[in-house]
């Protein structure tokens, strides 16, 4: 099996450099399209043999170094008690929001292998099927980010009614917090003992916060989560989306890599990090719009400044995108690769 994805992980240096992709398995993969027109997103994250074989398209597609389980960051939260539905344009709806003591009653923390037993089926195919390729990536979101969605009812542009929640009645936030933690805690052990050989924690939403807010209110919950996992003795990547300033905080996680997102400059992170997390990241995905040369140029920097840190993992600095053509992802994993 190709392991420089975990050796890095664990900060030890490797001839190429490996790189991996957030939301490599996606609308911009002409395969993937073929397999959703037939399917609606959440039915596709239900039914193992698609998830399957959506997730090892761009192992085959691109020679990633790394697969990432198909499923979303919601899928945990359907049976907690909300109605979850993903409609074209609006993206994704949970219902009713929670907004009150009362609302919380309706939550319960899952038992992963009753409720989302098509996850774990979904791990067990796909290691089958990667045995002699590439490890295995599962992940789930952050409580906080979970809760934007639980508390807005959706998507959102400011988080007013969460963070209305955590100033306002921060009890009810704290509560709802560890409710969203037990079950998060509850689905990682749950992938890792199907067989999950890293996990990512998606914080997407926690740069919306202070660092003095982020230290009080979040961070707590998402290193709990964790520190949950220490005793699989997997690699366990935390990315705080927009978190430069939080830094000096997540560096503190229990965490072998942290995931950078391409405002922050690498050498920066370094600094702050010291020997004590590999990162991954953190390539703008606009920059894959880039004519080839320029890019060359571009991936040979990142590279350069990765280098420095404990260990590096190629990345782009948040998910790529449905507009950018599947052959200039295909030519970064390449020159990530003949770079490195
Ligand atoms: O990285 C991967 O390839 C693994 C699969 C994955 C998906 N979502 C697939 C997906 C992962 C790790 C996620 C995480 C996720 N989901 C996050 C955290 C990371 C991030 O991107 O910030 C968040 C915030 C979500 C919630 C979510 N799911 C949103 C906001 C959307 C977009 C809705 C839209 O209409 O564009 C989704 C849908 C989603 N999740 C898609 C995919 C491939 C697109 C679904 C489709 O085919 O239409």
């Amino acid at each position: 099996m190709n392991k420089i994805f975990l050796k890095q992980c664990y900060g030890e240096k490797t001839s190429p450099s490996p790189i991996w992709i957030m939301r490599q398995a996606g609308r911009y993969l002409p395969e993937y399209q073929a397999v959703r027109q037939k399917t609606d997103f959440l039915t596709l994250c239900k039914t193992p043999e698609l998830a399957t074989e959506v997730t090892l398209q761009p192992v085959d597609i691109l020679g990633v170094d790394a697969a990432i389980l198909f499923s979303d960051i919601l899928i945990p939260i359907e049976p907690m008690g909300m109605e979850l539905v993903f409609s074209e344009g609006k993206g994704p709806l949970l219902s009713p929001p929670i907004r009150s003591e009362a609302d919380l009653k309706r939550l319960r923390p899952i038992e992963p292998e009753h409720d989302v037993p098509f996850v774990l089926e979904t791990i067990r195919l796909l290691r089958e099927a990667l045995k002699e390729k590439v490890p295995l990536i599962g992940f789930a979101g952050a409580p906080f980010t979970l809760i934007t969605y639980m508390v807005e009812g959706g998507s959102s542009k400011n988080f007013l009614h969460t963070k209305k929640m955590m100033f306002e009645a921060p009890a009810l936030f704290h509560n709802l917090m560890s409710i969203v933690t037990e079950t998060t805690i509850r689905y990682l052990k749950a992938q890792a003992e199907a067989g999950a050989q890293a996990i990512q924690l998606f914080d997407t939403w926690a740069g919306a916060l202070s660092r003095k807010d982020y230290e009080e209110f979040v961070f707590p919950y998402s290193n709990r989560v964790l520190t949950a996992l220490a005793q699989y003795n997997i690699p366990r990547i935390h990315f705080a989306l927009n978190g430069s300033h939080l830094l000096p905080v997540t560096k503190k996680s229990a965490c072998e890599v942290i995931g950078l997102d391409w405002r922050m400059d690498i050498p920066f992170c370094v600094d702050i990090l010291g020997d004590s997390k590999a990162i991954q990241g953190n390539m703008d995905p606009c920059a894959l719009f880039m004519p080839k040369s320029q890019l060359k140029d571009h991936v040979k920097s990142i590279l350069e400044q990765g280098a420095k840190a404990k260990g590096h993992i190629f990345n782009l600095g948040h998910g790529v995108m449905p507009e950018i053509d599947q052959e200039k992802v295909k030519l970064l994993v390449e020159l990530v690769h003949e770079l490195s």
